[in-house]
């Protein structure tokens, strides 16, 4: 990269591209918690200025409770083959109804709502190994109208991020740029890889 400027508009690309492309090496991140754990989750939405990294989650999963006591999350999203690192973090927020929350929900196809379906929350212990869905929903896609008792169990998770760190690895030594966001206005510098 030439520029800072040139490499938030990487970083920006980048994710913009997870969020369109499911074969997109950004597609699924990993999402930190401050309580330490992280898990993989499909990025669905970023907006200009890193703003509103979107996922789509349970609303009975452990971190959704993780999120609503702290209030933040981490974002680590890689591509092998560019040997690009990108790590963000900043406030999150859990939101079960409301405009962005229908807008996902509506947006979302039957197959994608079936999971929300699912008799026990992740993580409920089962008493064997294999899915939580109800067994007729198995081995088929719901109807529309079926998937709607889903709802209840749907949340979107929004991330804000204020910082950013690019990193991409090479054979010259790589290049590293920190980032922090304050308001709507991004910053940042060059840093040892
Ligand atoms: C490829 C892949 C994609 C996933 N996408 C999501 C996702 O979009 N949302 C989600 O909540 N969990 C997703 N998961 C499952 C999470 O990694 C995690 O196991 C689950 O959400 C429970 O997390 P928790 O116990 O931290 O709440 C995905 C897992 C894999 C392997």
């Amino acid at each position: 990269m030439d520029s800072l400027e040139q490499t938030m508009a990487d970083a920006q690309a980048r994710l913009e591209a997870a969020v369109a492309d499911r074969h997109a090496a950004m597609h699924s991140p990993v999402v930190g918690t401050p309580d330490g754990d992280m898990r993989v989750m499909v990025l669905r939405a970023v907006g200009q200025g890193l703003a509103g990294l979107r996922f789509h989650t349970d609303a009975r999963s452990p971190k959704v409770a993780t999120v609503a006591l702290h209030g933040r999350a981490s974002v680590l999203a890689y591509d092998p083959v560019a040997r690009v690192q990108l790590r963000l973090s900043g406030p999150a927020r859990i939101e079960r109804d409301g405009p962005v929350a229908d807008a996902a929900w509506d947006a979302a196809a039957p197959f994608s709502r079936r999971c929300y379906l699912a008799e026990h929350g992740p993580g409920a212990p089962l008493p064997a190994p294999g899915s939580a869905l109800p067994a007729d929903l198995l081995a088929r896609r719901p109807s529309l109208a079926e998937t709607e008792a889903g709802r209840a169990a749907f949340a979107v998770l929004l991330v804000e991020p204020e910082t950013l760190d690019w990193l991409r690895l090479d054979a010259q030594g790589g290049q590293r740029a920190r980032f922090v966001r304050l308001g709507d206005v991004w910053s940042g510098g060059w840093v040892a890889p």
